[in-house]
């Protein structure tokens, strides 16, 4: 039995999704594809709370000099970001304030410290997105942030008034490092704020895409609490984010140093109340995910045996699941289109299914497109206007399989 990276107890797995490729490996056409595959299982951990991977890639083959994904892709990401940033910039009191970002990206939340002439440090070991933050201004360094990080940053930086960190916490299976580094980081009345994708909100919408190699850990309130208490922190507020498919931030200080919300007690309510504490929940969250695997595939052949033409939108890493798990290939899905310039003329990992470009997408429009990016459904639905009054339709499978 796998073992709890928090609490170290053995747990079950409750899904397995057999064996895939690194979620963000897209291939060049002109080469044979990366043979590396995992086995894709989660579990959930009774004494801590926690769902989780049972197996894990390791970090270097997924965050490298050519990690394919760019944060700044979305115009609704980055409005959240800004705003992200300002809220904290309105906590942040003293003189000459420090903020550290762990796993920074392109420097879409940093830019707006760098902008105020705030001192700020990105630590993202990703070198290509480091470097598209450095070149807009954004003081980053290229490494995996952990204890040892936080003790070369405190040296040379001195202590930060705020950690920071988005769709990133979920990523590092050495989190207890991570909170040790940041405890000795913070000043003393210092926050480490972080928001991941909710497992909440994973189990209400069926959001099996979010499970991939990158998401070691799905967090509710209840397992960052049990994991914050083995650090001497604790949670002290808590905030929905409407991102990612439904997103919490957190914001953790040491134990006693700041009055807990009310926002806090009333999560922990609500989390009991839906049954996160409850394996039960899980088993039943894997039938329903079973079901989306036999209806998809099953629509899109349907489709196909109409002669209808299918393509995919977004070539999000969550479709690396959908297709691999769900057998989808291209004689199901044509092509999928997306605005990251380095996806574009590359293969999808697994299923190879070709990417292009959204002009390739206006130019030779399919009767239907399959949105494996629904986490930006607002932003796409209204940018795809055209398609949409001519005709096109767009296909979802969150919270289920259905024609928009
Ligand atoms: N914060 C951005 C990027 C999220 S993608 C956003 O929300 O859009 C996750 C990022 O974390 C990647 O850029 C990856 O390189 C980085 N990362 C992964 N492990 C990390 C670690 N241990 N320390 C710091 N960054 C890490
Ligand atoms: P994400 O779901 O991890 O944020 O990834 C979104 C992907 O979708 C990313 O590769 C960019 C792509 N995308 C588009 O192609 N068109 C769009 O309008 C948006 C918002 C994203």
């Amino acid at each position: 039995m796998p073992q709890c990276l928090i609490s170290g107890a053995a747990f079950e797995p409750f899904l397995s999704f057999g064996e895939m490729p690194v979620a963000n490996a897209f291939s060049d056409p002109a080469r044979p594809e990366d043979p590396f595959r995992f086995e894709l299982e989660v579990g959930f951990c009774p004494e801590s709370k926690m769902v989780q991977l049972t197996r894990l890639v390791d970090e270097t083959r997924m965050f490298h000099d050519h990690y394919a994904f760019y944060s700044s892709t979305s115009a609704g990401m980055a409005r959240h970001f800004e705003a992200f940033a300002a809220s904290v910039r309105a906590g942040l009191g003293g003189e000459d304030p420090f903020v550290v970002e762990i796993g920074s990206n392109d420097g879409i939340l940093l830019r707006h410290f760098a902008d105020a002439g705030l001192r700020h440090l990105g630590v993202e070991p990703s070198a290509n997105v480091a470097e598209a933050a450095r070149a807009r201004g954004v003081n980053t360094i290229s490494r995996f942030f952990d204890e040892d990080a936080a003790r070369a940053i405190a040296a040379e930086h001195g202590p930060a008034d705020a950690v920071l960190g988005a769709n990133v916490m979920c990523h590092i299976p050495y989190l207890h490092s991570v909170l040790e580094g940041v405890k000795r980081l913070l000043k003393p009345g210092g926050v480490l704020v972080f928001e991941d994708p909710y497992v909440g909100d994973i189990v209400r919408k069926t959001s099996f895409d979010q499970i991939y190699d990158e998401h070691v850990f799905y967090f509710s309130l209840a397992s960052v609490s049990h994991l914050a208490a083995m650090h001497g922190l604790a949670v002290v507020d808590v905030a929905r984010q409407d991102v990612h498919g439904g997103s919490m931030r957190y914001t953790l200080a040491r134990e006693g140093e700041r009055p807990v919300a009310p926002s806090v007690p009333a999560l922990a309510a609500e989390e009991e109340a839906a049954g996160l504490h409850r394996p039960e929940t899980y088993a039943r969250f894997a039938r329903e995910v079973q079901r989306v695997r036999e209806e998809l595939p099953a629509l899109l052949r349907r489709l196909r045996a109409e002669g209808k033409r299918v393509t995919g939108y977004g070539a999000t890493s969550k479709s690396t699941t959908v297709t691999n798990f769900c057998g989808i290939t291209p004689d199901l899905v044509e092509y999928i289109t997306d605005t990251t310039p380095g996806k574009q003329g590359m293969l999808s990992p697994g299923a190879r299914i070709p990417v292009v470009s959204p002009r390739a997408f206006a130019e030779d429009p399919p009767e239907y497109a399959l949105l494996f990016a629904w986490n930006h459904a607002a932003e796409i639905l209204a940018k795809e206007k055209t398609f949409r009054e001519e005709g096109g339709r767009f296909i979802t499978y969150v919270p289920r399989v259905e024609i928009l």
